[in-house]
């Protein structure tokens, strides 16, 4: 199932901030909508936020009223620094945005060719983002063996996705090869992605699942009942893997009771040029944090720590998979010279 369409000019999609309980498609019209919606994790995952922002760019390309290529350029200029400003962490945002705007800049035409060839390029991105979660789901899915159990850390499945997800991929792949796994999923403090969005992913599709608080992990990994770990990522550095909060403690636990810990994600996700210490981790509102829901639970002005993503060492990281294979920790050594096959 895509989770997003380009559809006559609009962009169709689920408001995941209302699953499971309610299915809310949204109809996004402009790049203000688009932002919004990205600001406001309505649509979330580091390879939906690289084709949602490509199709900002096509939404804004639609509704320009420029009667000439360098008006428009500039409007494309200004509607992907609205985009670009809205979450900091996820490269793939960056990475669709820039991609979308070196083929308008080296475009050579009239005004209605360039708008045609920036929705062109934002829905080749989508599907490109598919296929290669399709690839990427089955070279994990060699990694897991009948009957294990996988642990999974937030949401990185088709709702983080185009179709398919990147680490649920890898899970979807095993199941589909008729390989009987389990899934144990941490509900993912304090937007509880794993909660509403994986769980809800999983029991649709009828995998096993359950679901955990995120300070359960070292009790499960304890007691043995893990056999693999599976996350996505938002970013991959020459040095770590930059991941929804909590990876890190997961990746560490797993290191110490000597469990694999995989990470799944395209190439989109790789940002080879840079180390973790250049990576903005995003602050989000303190609020998510003293609140259950609508209900505040925390004292009235107590302080608050809400980073989104944390950063976990590539020495804790046993492979990642991505649309061509796997890289193994022999391969890690390449990264830092930004060398990918
Ligand atoms: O804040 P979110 O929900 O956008 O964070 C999502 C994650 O951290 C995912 O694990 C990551 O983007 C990989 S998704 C394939």
């Amino acid at each position: 199932m895509r989770t997003i369409k380009w559809q006559d000019g609009t962009v169709i999609t689920v408001d995941q901030t209302k699953l499971p309980l309610e299915i809310v498609t949204l109809k996004i019209k402009t790049v203000g909508q688009m932002a919004e919606a990205i600001k406001n994790l309505r649509v979330r995952g580091a390879p939906l936020l690289g084709a949602s922002a490509a199709f900002g760019l096509a939404l804004a390309a639609c509704n320009s009223k420029a009667g000439r290529v360098s008006e428009l350029l500039a409007e494309l200029e200004d509607a992907a620094k609205v985009l670009k400003s809205t979450r900091p962490t996820a490269v793939n945002l960056f990475w669709a945005t820039d991609r979308v705007l070196d083929k308008a800049r080296s475009f050579l035409g009239e005004v209605e060719g360039l708008k045609v060839l920036v929705v062109e390029e934002a829905q080749i991105i989508a599907d490109e983002d598919a296929e290669a979660n399709r690839a990427m789901g089955e070279n994990g899915a060699a990694l897991i063996n009948d009957g294990e159990v996988i642990l999974t850390h937030c949401n990185a499945g088709e709702l983080a996705t185009v179709e398919f997800g990147t680490a649920l991929g890898v899970i979807r792949a095993a199941w589909k090869q008729g390989k009987k796994i389990k899934v144990i999923a941490t509900e993912t403090r304090p937007l509880l992605q794993g909660a509403r969005l994986t769980a809800y992913e999983l029991k649709r599709d009828g995998i096993p699942v359950t679901l955990i608080t995120d300070s359960m992990v070292g009790y499960v990994m304890h007691k043995r009942l893990i056999d693999k770990v599976v996350v996505g990522a938002d970013r991959i550095v020459q040095d770590a893997v930059v991941n929804k909060i909590g990876t890190f403690t997961v990746a560490v636990l797993a290191h110490e009771h000597g469990v694999p810990f995989y990470v799944a994600a395209p190439k989109s996700t790789f940002d080879l040029t840079r180390t973790s210490t250049d990576v903005i981790i995003e602050e989000r509102r303190p609020t998510e944090v003293t609140h259950y829901g609508a209900k505040q639970v925390a004292a009235e002005g107590i302080g608050v720590l809400n980073p989104a993503f944390d950063v976990t060492p590539l020495k804790y990281v046993s492979a990642i998979i991505h649309e061509s294979g796997v890289y193994y920790k022999k391969d890690f050594a390449k990264f830092k010279s930004n060398v990918l096959t």
